[in-house]
């Protein structure tokens, strides 16, 4: 098995990285033997989606940047767990850099003045995602973001975990043993769904 960790976090050891963990932890824990690629996106120098229009045969992106191989090991991963912080009430900038460059696994064929959304390059993946924000908890936005990436994408939703709180410390989910808790329970049941 094959599962790419996408972590839109910039801050190292959030709460979004330690949910992620514990996800990964809970994966493994049933797929022993699963190939895990965690991508802190915050680390990479991204190009934002340039609507290029360019067919990007071979797949999955004509810019050969830090962020194309993790998009190349996205095409292979068998899972991909989307952590995201919840900024303005969706996901991060680096996650939604990551989530655009994903547009050409549908590429444009164009033909006589009509564009049509090619799917030979769609996914047969699963996926599951973790948001992290404040107490108000509005990650409708968010969530609708990294659904309708699932979508294109041809990724199917396994289940996803929120964690709204009013605690401002630096992965302070530490101490939320039932957050912890989720996340864990997510990656056994997102594993189970491989079986
Ligand atoms: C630029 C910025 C915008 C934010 N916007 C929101 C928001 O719209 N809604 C919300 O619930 N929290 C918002 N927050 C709070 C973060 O989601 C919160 O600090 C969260 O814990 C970040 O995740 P982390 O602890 O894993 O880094 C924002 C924080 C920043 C830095």
């Amino acid at each position: 098995m094959k599962l790419l960790i996408v972590n839109g976090s910039p801050r190292v050891g959030s709460s979004t990285e330690i949910l992620a963990r514990k996800f990964e932890e809970g994966f493994t824990s049933v797929l022993t033997d699963t190939e895990v690629v965690n991508v802190r996106l915050n680390d990479l120098s991204i190009i934002p989606c340039q609507a290029c229009g360019i067919d990007p045969t071979p797949m999955p992106c004509v810019y050969k940047d830090d962020l194309y191989p993790a998009l190349q090991y996205l095409m292979q991963a068998d899972m991909v767990l989307i952590a995201s912080p919840v900024y303005f009430d969706t996901v991060s900038a680096q996650t939604k850099l990551f989530i655009d460059r994903s547009n050409c696994f549908r590429p444009p064929r164009f033909r006589n003045n009509t564009v049509e959304f090619d799917d030979h390059g769609i996914l047969h993946s699963k996926g599951a995602y973790i948001l992290v924000g404040g107490a108000r908890e509005k990650y409708d936005a968010a969530e609708r973001v990294i659904g309708g990436f699932f979508i294109w994408a041809g990724i199917e939703k396994i289940g996803r975990v929120i964690y709204g709180h009013d605690d401002w410390r630096l992965g302070g989910v530490t101490f939320n043993s039932e957050s912890l808790r989720q996340s864990h329970d997510l990656g056994v049941s997102s594993a189970n769904s491989m079986l």
